[in-house]
């Protein structure tokens, strides 16, 4: 199989289900997983239509891989990553080739390994100061307080100056009200549903606008005090090239939009999983408590000890398995060719699904179980590497990687340490229906202040 070589000229496979006018649209929008695993039985790449919209859908790993790496020719692009743009403009996460790579360059020194371990301490306090509102035998929202750990530590990593308190509270909730109704522009066929004045579309104009706002405030207060605060706004203000280039001023404020949507909701869904988790299997959580309890002794996790938190990583990394926080993205090509010996003509659209694919049975033997073990060493060297793309791959592998797994990983050691926790719902976890990300609906649990 390879990009270049001469292919057939066979029609893709379409997915069945196809309604004329809106396509695939009904099942895209009425149970979106469900939709994509059934796609594996159609074909390797199958065509899915949002409306008259057609776009490719790659099941096959090997073929993912491909289109990951040749980024020039299956470039950023594509309907989902469309309707982000309109947010972000041309940005980190959606910029095409020439940009991208005079973007990646400027700002992948802010997210290098040193760099995040000195955003570490901000991370702990964050994750204390939402544990601090803990009571013992109190009923709280899992999945709430995740979110909350991780937009706090957002704000203060990249907002170190006290100035931006107020403007970085509104962006925090403007975007949680913006990422609440991306799903259906994502999905709608037509822009007509979304451009009807109902209480929703005027609440998400309104949260547009404050985002931006809000981002121009915070960034016309830091060019005013001209201070380096050693925060991320600090490094995207001075960031610069071996050629002297640096971030045009809009693009700092879209970079600055990107990471707060990048990075919030996807490393709190991770989190809250995690947790979901292992208050479904009480004997997992027991093994990884002895782990805490061994490593940490008592005090709160940090940098030096992640690499020997192992257990708590493999439940970490089999919720990223499961339920991965980005489940789908799309390119567009740029020229004529071919992919799993069919041919695609320049400006196709292509999707690929880390759920999808985390979710073959091939590749991991009953996909749908929890097993955090798979990720032990000799288990895991059986598991392809494209196999499992959470953070995606090629030069458009998530620039934020180590973060989210870095705060992630010391807030889930932190809770387990402190925290006994149980659901108090007697329906099994799911995904919230019709979110951009894949992040579990409310998760109301009990929790226990551990002695
Ligand atoms: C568990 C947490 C996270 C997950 C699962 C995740 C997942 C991903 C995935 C799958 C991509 C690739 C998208 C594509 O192929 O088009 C991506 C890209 C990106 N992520 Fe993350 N992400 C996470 C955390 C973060 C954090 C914490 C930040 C920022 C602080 C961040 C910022 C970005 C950016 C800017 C990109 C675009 C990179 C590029 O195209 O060069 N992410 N992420």
């Amino acid at each position: 199989m390879s990009t270049t070589a001469a292919g057939r000229d066979v029609a893709v496979p379409t997915a069945p289900g196809h309604l004329p006018l809106v396509g695939h649209a009904l099942p895209l929008f009425r149970d979106p997983l469900s939709f994509l695993r059934s796609l594996n039985e159609v074909g390797d790449l199958v065509r899915v239509d949002i409306g008259s919209l057609p776009m490719i859908m790659i099941t096959d790993h090997e073929l993912t891989r491909q289109v990951l790496i040749d980024s020039q020719t299956f470039d950023k692009g594509g309907a989902l990553f469309d309707k982000v743009r309109e947010l972000t403009g041309d940005s980190l996460l959606t910029s095409t080739y020439e940009t991208h790579r005079r973007q990646r360059r400027l700002m992948q020194p802010a997210f290098r390994r040193a760099q995040v371990r000195a955003y570490t301490p901000t991370m702990n306090r964050m994750i204390d100061a939402v544990l601090a509102q803990w009571h013992d035998g109190a009923i709280i929202d899992m999945a709430a307080a995740t979110y909350d750990i991780t937009a706090r530590t957002a704000a203060r990593t990249m907002f170190a100056a006290d100035v931006a308190g107020p403007a970085a509270a509104r962006i925090v909730d403007s975007l949680s009200t913006y990422l609440s109704g991306l799903f259906i522009r994502m999905m709608s066929p037509t822009s007509l549903v979304t451009r009807i004045p109902t209480p929703g579309n005027i609440r998400y104009n309104r949260a547009v606008k404050a985002l931006h706002a809000s981002v121009d405030e915070i960034i016309s207060a830091y060019r005013k005090a001209g201070v380096d605060n050693g925060d991320l706004l600090s490094m995207l203000l001075t960031a610069s090239d071996d050629d002297g280039g640096a971030l045009a001023p809009e693009d700092v404020h879209n970079q600055v939009i990107t990471l707060f949507l990048a990075g919030i909701e996807t490393t709190a869904g991770a989190l809250a999983w995690s947790l979901a988790l292992l208050a479904e299997h009480p004997e997992v959580a027991r093994g990884v408590r002895s782990e805490v309890d061994t490593v940490l002794n008592g005090r709160a996790a940090e940098w030096a000890d992640v690499p020997r938190l192992v257990r708590t990583s493999h439940v970490l990394t089999e919720a990223l398995r499961l339920y991965p926080p980005g489940w789908i993205f799309t390119r567009v090509t740029t020229s004529d060719v071919t992919l799993g010996g069919h041919r695609l003509r320049a400006g196709t659209g292509i999707a690929y699904s880390p759920y999808l694919l985390h979710h073959d049975a091939e590749v991991f033997p009953h996909p749908d179980r929890f097993d955090p073990a798979r990720w032990s060493a000799e288990r895991a060297a059986d598991i392809p590497k494209d196999a499992f793309i959470p953070f995606g791959g090629g030069v458009h592998r998530c620039i934020g990687e180590t973060f989210g797994v870095t705060e992630a990983t010391l807030a889930l050691a932190t809770i387990i340490a402190r925290w006994e926790f149980r659901s108090v719902s007697n329906r099994p976890v799911a995904p919230a229906p019709r979110r951009a990300t894949l992040t579990p609906g409310p998760l109301p649990m009990r929790l226990h202040r551990r002695p």
